[in-house]
């Protein structure tokens, strides 16, 4: 009677699961677009990403996350001849214009979208994203990227990559536009579609924003009208001591890209002290760490599986996809050489690890085989279920980006296997949650809250659209 109680009243913490994509074949488990039943060559067919997410659905999947770059991965052995061969990321398609589609065949499915801010003006991003919330209605998300790739640069027809630092006070700027678009310029009740008295919105309650900053100018009235989230969720990744105030300070998602429990566990306490020194709840920041999982019938099987699958995987893909990361040629290292130190302009968390470790190529290659940067988890359904229920408890984390390893059957073995063992061990729903992402994430409404640095650009700081203008920025 007594556990029943109190059971119910501290009921354990469900783990919230997004499905980690991109619109590619070869996305983090390099080299499994060669085996035979994996589907990934398919992702230019929209087919493909409807079936995928109806699939997600099935699964009650809380989110589809799809990674992007901007450029390409030309760092190993100085050209992209192995980028292509296997399919690194090369080719990529342009993740937002699937949303749409698979919006319309599922009711509650996130989309977690990656786009770069670095190579548009903030305009028309804000005006996409706003769209695509109201398409979705609410299920929209932005995983917030500033790029790292000095191959993206030169396509874009910029000279050098800007400093990793500046990057972020761009990012900065940036959102604080698309705050003023998304939350200052329609109030809630401007649309009437009035078709009698012919008032479609009404001008009294659209105003124009200002901004004047470093980098960037804009006046005017936004063009879309309120969507449900207003701003769509948003998600970051920042490990850098600049990333990590740039995350904590607006993301409601994070990502962690460590892989041992002990370093997670280290970045989870960090970004929630963080939080909460930038006077946000530290729980307002839904934590993800990536995960790999092969599943099966038992854990012998899902040995065998591993083995299977292994014989598929590229290694070395692996390593060239690394070194575009660290912004360093790892070929020109002997196999059991510990690869120095030296500081680059690319994704500083992942290139400080030979900082802290001697980490040799082959190293790098076991590790890169299958799993990626992420833990790799492997057995029968109930045994996933208690390592990922361990994980989670143990690190403090309160959810999983899952990659994909053989495409479809990965998500279709975890949905079969895993998840009915999480649901019997009450640690994953059984049902969706009504409303836009946002609330489904957080249960406080669709909107952001008023502790969030985007409040500050509510109405209340800006003008009707004729009206006197006053500069703000
Ligand atoms: C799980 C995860 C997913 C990421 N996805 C992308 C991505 O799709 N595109 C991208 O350009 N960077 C991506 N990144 C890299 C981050 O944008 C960022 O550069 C990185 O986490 C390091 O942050 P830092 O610049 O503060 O060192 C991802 C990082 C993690 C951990």
């Amino acid at each position: 009677m007594t556990n029943i109680k109190t059971d119910t009243q501290n009921p354990p913490k469900q783990i919230i699961l997004n499905a980690f994509d991109m619109n590619c074949a070869g996305h983090i488990n390099h080299g499994l677009w060669t085996h035979p039943r994996d589907q990934s060559h398919r992702f230019n067919e929209l087919s493909y990403w409807t079936d995928l997410a109806k699939t997600l659905e099935q699964g009650l999947f809380d989110g589809l996350f799809i990674a992007d770059i901007t450029g390409v991965y030309d760092v190993y052995q100085g050209n992209i001849d192995l980028t292509l061969k296997e399919s690194i990321q090369l080719p990529s398609h342009d993740p937002s214009t699937l949303v749409s589609a698979m919006a319309a065949v599922t009711e509650h499915l996130g989309f977690g979208i990656t786009v770069n801010l670095s190579y548009e003006p903030p305009y028309q991003f804000a005006r996409r994203f706003a769209s695509l919330d109201h398409l979705t209605q609410g299920r929209i998300g932005w995983n917030i990227v500033t790029g790292y790739l000095d191959s993206a640069e030169r396509l874009i027809g910029q000279t050098g990559l800007k400093d990793h630092d500046l990057r972020y006070s761009q990012a900065e700027e940036f959102l604080e536009l698309c705050y003023k678009f998304w939350e200052g310029s329609w109030e809630d009740d401007a649309v009437l579609k009035d078709k009698a008295n012919r008032i479609f919105s009404d001008p009294a309650k659209v105003h124009a924003i200002h901004h004047q900053g470093q980098f960037y100018q804009s006046q005017g009235v936004f063009q879309v009208s309120p969507s449900i989230q207003r701003t769509p969720v948003l998600y970051q990744a920042g490990a850098s001591k600049r990333g990590l105030t740039f995350a904590t300070q607006h993301a409601e998602g994070m990502f962690i890209g460590a892989d041992k429990p002990e370093k997670i566990k280290q970045q989870v306490d960090k970004i929630r002290a963080q939080a909460r020194e930038q006077g946000r709840d530290p729980h307002a920041i839904k934590l993800f760490v990536g995960i790999s999982v092969v599943t099966a019938e038992t854990d012998e099987l899902a040995q065998e599986k591993l083995a299977e699958y292994a014989r598929y995987a590229s290694p070395e893909a692996g390593l060239a996809h690394f070194s575009s990361s660290v912004g360093m040629d790892l070929s020109k290292f002997a196999d059991d050489e510990a690869i120095p130190y030296q500081k680059t302009n690319s994704i500083a968390s992942v290139n400080s690890k030979f900082k802290e470790q001697q980490i040799t190529p082959n190293d790098l290659k076991a590790q890169l085989q299958l799993g990626g940067r992420y833990p790799l988890i492997i057995g029968s359904g109930a045994s996933v279920a208690e390592q990922l229920i361990s994980l989670l408890d143990e690190t403090g984390v309160d959810g999983f980006n899952l990659t994909r390893t053989v495409a479809p059957e990965s998500h279709q073995d975890f949905i079969r296997l895993v998840i009915p063992e999480l649901q019997q061990r009450g640690r994953y729903k059984t049902a969706y949650t009504a409303g836009s992402l946002r609330n489904k994430l957080f249960q406080t409404g669709d909107r952001l809250t008023a502790q969030h640095p985007a409040a500050q650009y509510r109405l209340d700081h800006t003008e009707p659209h004729s009206g006197q203008q006053q500069q703000s920025a």
